[in-house]
């Protein structure tokens, strides 16, 4: 079954693939109305469900997008609505939405559940975020950063503060498609020890410092992300905020990049804790390239679940 769960479960192949289909679809509709279909409308009378235990704005919105500009129909369930919310497991939710839909796109908490969901649906299922990865994303930045940049591999790419799941998928990424990637991050907030270890051992260039200015020497790109995701606790905001202040990317920080570098955020953002605005709304910020191309990115892994990728 064509699942979307993690980076590292595709080939370099695969994922640059993907990305071509992406960059397709995008130069193919410029100009339209976002709410024409695709002329190809591939996914006609396909139906996709979209179940959010968490709030989202970009994936709920892109998904949703994506199924109607490629010709097919789309639903929201908010988990709590859902009988999920009252106990019913998560394999029998999923074995009844393999009887009445063609894909699940879903937000979960733990990771098992997107697994179980795959496990159980007996349909493609795609992970729209979990608190250990959001592959997702990534694929919108990968065709972000190679719109501005060029060929992905050799790029390096920083990544500076809090690691959670967007940087375990980018450390997926990295190592991939042949980027170096160096992590600037307080050593309690640096990515897990297993991910590193999949990144060693696949020959990946994944640098790990304490220090914001090692991480972004050179980079082609500046990213960073919520220092208090949707996963971590409300009463840990505060301390996670003070540890985490030395490592905002300020415009000073940003200077020591390479002068032509990107910032790349995957929002939502917090103008004066991981980002000063005058580096998030200045010009070398890509953000909103970025969120657009959740949309042309979503596409292809839409068309790879439902093996319609040409
Ligand atoms: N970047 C991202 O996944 O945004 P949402 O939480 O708004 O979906
Ligand atoms: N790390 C963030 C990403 C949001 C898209 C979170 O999990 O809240």
């Amino acid at each position: 079954m064509p699942h979307f769960i993690d980076i590292a479960d595709f080939s370099k192949e695969a994922l640059l693939h993907m990305l071509a289909e992406a960059k397709r679809r995008k130069a193919a509709r410029a100009g339209q109305p976002k709410g024409a279909v695709d002329t190809d409308a591939p996914l006609t009378g396909r139906a996709l469900a979209m179940v959010f235990e968490k709030p989202s704005t970009r994936t709920r919105i892109s998904f949703d997008m994506a199924m109607r500009q490629l010709g097919g129909s789309t639903m929201v369930l908010n988990a709590g609505d859902m009988q999920l919310g009252r106990g019913e497991s998560i394999e029998d939710t999923a074995r009844v939405l393999g009887r009445m839909v063609d894909m699940v796109m879903a937000r979960v908490h733990g990771h098992d559940k997107i697994e179980a969901l795959a496990e159980f649906a007996g349909i493609p299922v795609i992970n729209g975020l979990t608190d250990l990865s959001h592959p997702c994303q990534i694929m919108a930045d990968l065709q972000t950063l190679e719109e501005h940049k060029g060929a992905l591999e050799g790029l390096t790419v920083a990544w500076v503060g809090d690691c959670a799941n967007v940087t375990r998928s980018w450390i997926e990424a990295a190592t991939l498609l042949g980027m170096c990637m160096k992590i600037g991050a307080p050593k309690e907030y640096q990515p897990e020890a297993d991910v590193l270890a999949w990144a060693a051992e696949k020959g990946g260039d994944i640098v790990v410092t304490e220090d914001p200015a090692e991480a972004v020497k050179d980079a082609d790109c500046v990213m960073t992300d919520t220092w208090i995701s949707m996963h971590h606790k409300e009463e840990e905001k505060a301390r996670r905020i003070a540890e985490l202040m030395p490592y905002q990317v300020t415009p000073e920080l940003m200077a020591k990049a390479k002068p032509d570098a990107i910032f790349m955020h995957c929002l939502p953002a917090h103008r004066g804790e991981e980002v000063a605005a005058e580096v998030i709304d200045g010009p070398q910020s890509v953000v909103f390239d970025e969120a657009e191309n959740r949309l042309h990115a979503q596409k292809a892994v839409l068309l790879h679940c439902l093996g319609k990728l040409v």
